[in-house]
């Protein structure tokens, strides 16, 4: 037999500051489906991952917290355990973290590698100070209008409406989150590792399409174009994380332990394996090894770049591929907090089986990096139908009826149904390969379409009736139908490892593989009593789970917190529905509808904010041919009237004109996009162009 392929596989490494949403999920139902099913196909796995405990969010929330960071992110550490495991998600020597020897060992490790190669300097850095206590301020410490698109409190390095990356100092009208004070500029000595050197080995490894999925290709080529700049890899002291060596109040920046943390973390693994392949080195300096990374879309550039570039100065295997996986979105929108989409996943979990989640994400995801949407109405429609309603209802339905007639035996299939167990037995390879491909969405497509041919059998055969009059036939039946339920949930077991386990019980049979998922079942042998796989999801209950922000928080734990509590709040709690209802789609128009609006290009000239209005900006456009506008826009609360100045948007210029209360009147409309809305810019266009 040839020795197994030897794989590791990780998630990324959530941060060790707040609890695992739903959003988390997404990637490690994913990633853990995919070390079930290879496992399952006997490939040795290695799987590990860990909270990612460093970095100035973390200092200064433990600091808050009044304990020492080593404390805080223990505590959220083993939290962030506690509830993967509720969604059957287990790592290879436990849920660890980055803040260890081992990695503080690595970490120095990689740093010697890359100060051997000549790849790091230092380098004044002008960077943003609080006054009231001189911290520096760097990353998510600042806030302050987004340079680019104006969006208002936008954190010192990306701005979450427009994705622009930039610099703290870059914000318009910037302010500490910590203090609220207007920072300062200081100075401070940096190390700046040179990633340039890397380029051209980094171009041709990222050129590999079994490393990125192509439709990724756009973002890189885009970096390469730009230039890669160097980064940054020292933070200054207050900051929870690993001193630089021969530095006083230097520290490594969270994002250069962090990956490292890939290879900490499988060293303390390992240490439990007592065999030829327990060292680190054994997995990260054998080329034969396959190390995967699973990322989310928003940290593409730390794990194409930075990382790739840390282990070319190393020399530790390069991953052979980083899965890239998209966003979670609730009803079509970015989850949000005020909006009470931000789900978190203990309070999912007491009000709904884990699995099912696990097969509605499975059932929407494939390699492709697009976003995810859950939305419940559709979620429990899935679960209930495709799943409680077919596969479950295989065995469900047979096992019971087989106990009550028939001696609680199987029988021989009949020979007229060899068409379906040959196509239940040609499943199990072609399932197997769509796990290998992270393509689990076609894994619930050809296992439910086995599960509704065997449903269909079931319907027009009536075995509950037929067994009055022909009790060989129904037992026929009946085991034939349990035996496509019991593939179908055997091929399911990566997604369902419960309800698969369950089955193996009911049925006295081995834990499933592909191998044997398609066995027929013992003919003669008893098979145990039926024991309930799978609860009917309550779509009531998991819409009580929405809850914006001003609504009172669910009680993490109390299986009753679905129950519907009649307090005051519930006035509160419909007006807070209406609003996340998602709307209906909008009716049909015709073409000639469509022409009918004149949508312009238009230069902002005056942007002023309305005195007595909160909301309103009050602005002059010139819409070339058509002259010079007055407008008046909704937009203040996202958009500061500066940041409009000479910007050219989109307006709809043959809106009818509208009294806006007391101000004035709109002639025209500006166009925005996004939540918050953001205007639509569109500096190429000239004033007056049309926009069609
Ligand atoms: N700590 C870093 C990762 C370091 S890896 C060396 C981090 N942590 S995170 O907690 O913010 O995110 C962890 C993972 O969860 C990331 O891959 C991220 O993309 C993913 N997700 C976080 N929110 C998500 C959604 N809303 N939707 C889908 N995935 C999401 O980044
Ligand atoms: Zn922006």
């Amino acid at each position: 037999m040839s020795k197994p392929a030897r794989v590791l596989v990780t998630p990324a490494l959530p941060y060790a500051n707040g609890a695992i949403h739903l959003g988390h999920l997404v990637e490690h139902i994913q990633v853990n489906t995919y070390v079930r099913a290879l496992r399952m196909a006997g490939d040795d796995v290695l799987y590990v991952c860990g909270a990612d405990s460093h970095g100035a969010p973390i200092e200064i929330a433990a600091k808050k917290q009044q304990v020492a960071p080593e404390v805080y992110v223990e505590q959220v550490r083993a939290q962030q355990e506690a509830t993967f495991a509720r969604f059957h998600v287990a790592f290879d020597g436990g849920y660890g973290s980055t803040h260890t020897p081992e990695n503080e060992r690595h970490a120095g490790r990689f740093y010697a590698a890359l100060k051997a190669a000549g790849h790091v300097v230092t380098k004044e850095v002008e960077q943003l100070q609080d006054p009231t206590d001189g911290r520096f301020l760097a990353d998510r410490f600042v806030k302050g209008t987004c340079p680019r698109c104006g969006a208002a409190d936008q954190y010192g390095d990306a701005c979450e409406n427009c994705n622009t990356t930039y610099r703290p100092t870059d914000l318009v009208k910037p302010y500490s989150v910590i203090t609220g004070a207007t920072p300062v500029l200081g100075k401070s000595t940096h190390y700046m590792l040179t990633l340039g050197a890397y380029g051209e080995r980094l171009q041709s490894y990222l050129g590999d399409a079994t490393v990125l999925h192509p439709s990724l290709r756009n973002f890189l080529d885009k970096w390469f174009a730009d230039g890669l700049k160097d980064w940054d890899i020292s933070r200054d002291g207050p900051y929870f994380g690993f001193k630089i060596p021969g530095e006083d109040n230097k520290y490594f920046y969270v994002w250069l332990d962090a990956p490292i943390g890939y290879v900490s973390l499988s060293e303390r693994a390992l240490a439990t394996r007592g065999d030829a392949s327990s060292s680190w080195e054994s997995w990260w300096r054998d080329p034969s090894v396959r190390v995967e990374h699973f990322i989310g879309k928003d940290i593409l550039y730390f794990h194409t770049l930075f990382w790739p570039a840390m282990l070319m100065a190393t020399g530790d295997t390069l991953p052979r591929a980083i899965h890239v996986h998209g966003m979670l979105t609730v009803d079509g929108v970015k989850m949000s907090k005020s909006r009470g989409t931000f789900l978190n996943a203990d309070d999912f979990a007491a009000v709904c089986e884990p699995q099912a989640l696990r097969y509605y994400f499975a059932a929407k995801m494939s390699a492709e990096p697009q976003d995810i949407d859950l939305s419940f109405v559709d979620f429990t429609n899935r679960v209930n139908a495709d799943l409680v309603n077919n596969v479950v209802n295989l065995v469900s339905r047979t096992v019971p009826m087989l106990h009550r007639s028939f001696d609680s035996k199987p029988v021989t299939m009949p020979d007229d149904l060899t068409g379906l167990v040959t196509e239940a037995q040609d499943l199990a390879p072609r399932v197997l390969a769509h796990y290998r491909a992270l393509d689990t969405a076609a894994v619930i497509r050809e296992v439910t379409a086995l599960g509704s041919k065997a449903n269909k059998l079931l319907q027009d055969t009536a075995p509950w009736d037929l067994l009055r009059t022909d009790a060989p036939r129904a037992h026929a039946v009946l085991t034939t139908a349990l035996f496509v339920g019991k593939t179908c949930l055997a091929l399911l077991k990566p997604v369902l490892p419960d309800v698969a386990a369950k089955l193996a019980g009911i049925l006295g049979v081995a834990p499933f593989t592909f191998e044997n998922a398609a066995d027929p079942l013992v003919v003669g042998r008893a098979i145990n009593p039926y024991e309930r796989l799978f609860e009917r999801l309550d779509l009531k209950a998991l819409q009580g789970l929405i809850k914006p922000v001003d609504a009172p928080a669910p009680t993490t734990n109390a299986v009753t917190s679905a129950a519907p509590k009649a307090d005051k709040s519930d006035a509160k709690k419909a007006e807070a529905k209406k609003k996340v209802e998602p709307l209906p789609p909008p009716a049909e128009i015709t073409f000639d509808d469509f022409a009918k609006v004149d949508l312009r290009a238009a230069k902002i000239m005056q942007a002023n904010a309305v005195e007595g209005s909160d909301k309103l900006i009050h602005v002059k456009a010139d819409v070339g041919a058509l002259g010079v506008r007055e407008i008046f826009t909704g937009l203040r609360p996202h958009v500061q009237p500066e940041q409009l100045q000479g910007r050219i948007v989109v307006v709809c210029a043959n809106l009818a004109p509208r009294k806006m209360a007391k101000f004035g009147t709109s002639h025209g409309m500006i166009l925005a996009a996004g939540e918050p809305p953001c205007p639509l810019f569109v500096d190429a266009a000239k004033p007056g162009d049309r926009v069609s």
